[in-house]
């Protein structure tokens, strides 16, 4: 079996709060198993990340609002961003065009990824543990 697209047991992507590292396990696992799907099983499976991303991005933006986070704004400005993308990928994807959903999942999934959680997420968590809000 090759090497997964995003390596899961990467320290970067343990931000020490539960809830949030096992939804980016989840969406680690997503993204691998997208980038080894057949074309029988991409678009489903691509249906399978937007719900998903759905209820992650969701989730922070609540976390956001209750703990008065000062960047909510652009952090959820991002969610937006990137769920608008997916959902368009999805549609392309379910309709018989994965190419381009494929390319992003390869090309840039993994390292917005990467970055966001470095960045937005880390933050969050970060004021997250600072504040609690249960
Ligand atoms: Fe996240
Ligand atoms: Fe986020």
């Amino acid at each position: 079996m090759s090497a997964p697209l995003i390596d899961p047991d990467e320290p970067r992507f343990r931000l020490g709060l539960d809830e949030m590292d096992g939804t980016h396990l989840e969406f680690i696992d997503l993204v691998n198993r997208l980038a080894a799907a057949d074309d029988a099983g991409f678009p489903a499976l691509f249906e399978a990340l937007v719900a998903h991303t759905e209820a992650h991005f969701e989730r922070e933006d609540q976390w956001m609002t209750a703990s008065g986070f000062p960047a909510l704004h652009e952090h959820r400005g991002e969610h937006r961003r990137v769920l608008a993308e997916l959902r368009n990928l999805g549609q392309r994807a379910a309709n018989g065009r994965p190419v381009l959903a494929r390319a992003y999942i390869r090309e840039q999934l993994p390292s917005w990824f990467a970055l966001h959680a470095a960045t937005m997420d880390s933050a969050l968590a970060a004021h997250l543990k600072a504040k609690p809000t249960g």
